[in-house]
This record gives structure tokens, sequence and C-alpha cells, in this order.
């Protein structure tokens, strides 16, 4: 049995706890979170486990395997260093460090160590994501010429971080894994409608080197939550919307172009066919997400979305660049970032 603990029990941090639960070869050993009134409730619903408001107990079990960090974007990098530096595999909540210079540091660190490291992605594991990625490597869409994707609800505000680093890190990684493309500039304008300089709608405005353009808006002040993207291809349209009864709908429609042959003018014409919906597997993401983890710790295996997860921080970094810049594209190299 791996024995693990979990360090915060927020929002998240709970459903983390219960897909661990559902792991066969996982004893959930330790809960931690410092403030005692959330500890007490989740104590006695998990009596196994030895519950603690100090991180530090976590770290000094010597036959404590690997730790699980759930806590503000603005903890992760000193909790999960300390975590790997006491020797512990590491799975740490999206995104993976603040910068992308803490990331590389973790990254380094968990080599030296040859500890397994890992970021909580957990669209990444999300059956529907996954059958869009099928689409997009089948060709079955063709070439993509733009995805447009709205990811809004009303709250729940962050305290800490804006809502580039608490919602962007899912459209970014749904992104990266679709194409498999880091893009080479961002563009961000934003505003910060209820606490001042804690920004809650953002617009970007993603530029890939295949030419490929994405939009993605993100918002914790909006009527209704939407989880939608639109994925526009030379064959075919896919709508992917998250929890709703068909998450993914293939559209069988576009416009063939035809160049004039005289000196007449172009010819366009529409296509309007089948709208199919795929049957989606219905695994949950989270759970799957987990298993990854224990495979990895019992394999030995290196994460394979450890780039993709430093690619996430390095997009959120340059996003906030462009929006303290007034809105202006942002070169996305720009921040590789070297060792913090
Ligand atoms: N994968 C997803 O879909 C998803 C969804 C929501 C949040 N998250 C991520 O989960 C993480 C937590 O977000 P949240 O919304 O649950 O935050 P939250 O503020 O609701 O909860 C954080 C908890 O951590 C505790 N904590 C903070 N520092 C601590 C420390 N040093 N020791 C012990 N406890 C400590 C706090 O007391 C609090 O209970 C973030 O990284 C967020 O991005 C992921």
């Amino acid at each position: 049995m791996l024995r693990v603990g979990i360090v915060g029990l927020g929002y998240w941090g709970p459903n983390l706890l219960r897909g661990l639960i559902e792991q066969p070869s996982v004893e959930v050993a330790y809960i931690c979170d410092r403030d005692e009134s959330r500890l007490v409730a989740f104590a006695r619903r998990y009596p196994g486990a030895t519950a603690t408001t100090s991180y530090a107990d976590l770290l000094e079990d010597q036959r404590l395997d690997a730790v699980l960090i759930a806590t503000p974007v603005f903890t992760h990098f000193e909790l999960a260093a300390a975590a790997l530096r006491a020797g512990k595999h590491t799975f740490v909540e999206k995104p993976l460090a603040p910068s992308t210079a803490e990331v590389n540091e973790l990254i380094e660190l968990a080599e030296e160590r040859d500890l397994r490291l890992m970021c909580g992605q957990t669209f990444l594991y999300s059956p529907p994501v996954r059958e869009v990625k099928r689409l997009i490597d089948t060709d079955e869409l063709g070439d993509i010429f733009f995805i447009s994707s709205s990811r809004v609800n009303l709250g729940l505000h962050q305290r800490d971080v804006s809502v580039i680093w608490d919602l962007g890190p899912h459209d970014f990684s749904i992104l990266l894994h679709w194409l498999e493309e880091l893009p080479e500039s961002i563009a961000t304008t934003g505003r910060d409608s209820i606490v001042p300089g804690v920004y809650d709608v953002a617009f970007m405005s993603l530029r890939f080197p295949s030419g490929l353009v994405a939009n993605v808006e993100l918002s914790w002040l909006a009527p209704s939550k939407l989880r939608r993207t639109a994925i526009v291809g030379s064959n075919k349209m896919v709508v992917y919307e998250d929890g709703t009864p068909e998450p993914v709908r293939v559209f069988d429609r576009g416009v063939v172009y035809r160049d004039p042959e005289t000196f007449g003018e172009y010819q366009l014409s529409y296509r309007s066919g089948d709208i199919r919906s795929p049957q989606i597997a219905a695994t949950e993401p989270l759970v799957t997400e987990l298993a990854e983890f224990v495979r990895l710790i019992e394999t030995g295996e290196t994460s394979g979305d450890l780039e993709l997860a430093r690619q996430v921080v390095m997009l959120a970094e340059a996003a906030e660049a462009s929006l303290a810049g007034g809105g202006a594209p942002v070169a996305v190299s720009d921040y590789e970032g070297a060792l913090a």
C-alpha cells in the first residue's frame, strides 16, 4: 500500500480526498489543513487518517510515500519543494507553481531525488477532451483554423490570484494537449470589476506558429455557468460543452472556396451536413488522474505531462504580463524562466 497525505481541504482538496479513497492501493495516512474547523469536519469522516494542522508532521513521517497539495496557488512552490526535499513523491494541483522559474526548480528537485512529480490537470483525463483530441489526431476535422472558448460562471472569486491563474490553466492545458503546439504570443485584456487589483474577467488571444488562432474568455462574473469550446476545422467543426448531456457535438459543416477561373468573382459554397454526438465514456477524470499518479510511483516513470504543466505556467505568466502592459501581445518564449 502507498501511504499518502493530503494538504489543503478547502474547495478542491475534498474532491482529491474522495478520489484517493477510490484507489485500491492507496492508504490516506494524513489529512492536513491549517484551518482547524475544516480539519475537524474531515477527521470525523476519515477516522483512519491522522488529522493535523501542521504540514511538517507529514514531511517528518519517514513511512509516508507521497504528498498531494491542494492549497492556494502562491503556496504551491514552497510546499512542493519542501515535500520533494523530504523525499516524498509530490502531486500539486494546477498550476504547478506561480512562475516558470519555480516550476523549473521543482522539476529539477524531483529529477535529482528520483521522485515522481505530477500536476493536477484534471481536464487531460476528461473523456470529452480526449474525444476531441482523437478527432483532431485522426484528421476528421481537417486543418484547425481557430478555437474559441468561454469558461465563465458566477464565482468563486480567489483572494490571491486573478482569473488567469485560476481558470486559465484549464484552457491552456486543453489547448496544449489538443494542438501539441506552444503559442508564440498572447494578448490579454481584462478588468478588476469587483475587488481592486484582482482581475475577474480576461479575454485572451493566442497565436500559434501554425497560423491557428484561439480566443479564450475567462470570468468569475457571469450570469450563468458556461464551459464551451468551438473548434473550427477545414472539414468539420466541433462544439465541446462540458457538463452537458452531449458534451461533444461534431458538425459536418464548412465552406468550400473556389478560386476564380477567369476574372470573375471567387465562389463559396456552404456545406451543412449531419450533427453527430459521439458516445463518451462515463469515467471520472479525477479518479483516472490519481490512478496515473499511483502508476507513476509504482513504475518509476516520469509524468508525460510535466512539460505541458510548465508551458501552462509560461502562458499564465505571459497573459498576466500582457494584461499589465495594457493588452499588447507578449512573446511566450520570454517566459521560459531560468531557475528560481
Ligand atoms: N483541478 C481542478 O479542477 C481544480 C478546481 C479548483 C481548484 N483547483 C486548485 O486547487 C487548489 C486549491 O484551491 P481551492 O479553491 O480549494 O482553495 P481554498 O482556498 O478553498 O482551499 C485551500 C485550503 O488550503 C489550506 N491551506 C493553505 N495553506 C496551508 C498550509 N500551509 N498548510 C495547511 N493548509 C493550508 C487553507 O486553510 C484552505 O482550507 C488551487 O491550486 C486551485 O487552482 C483545481
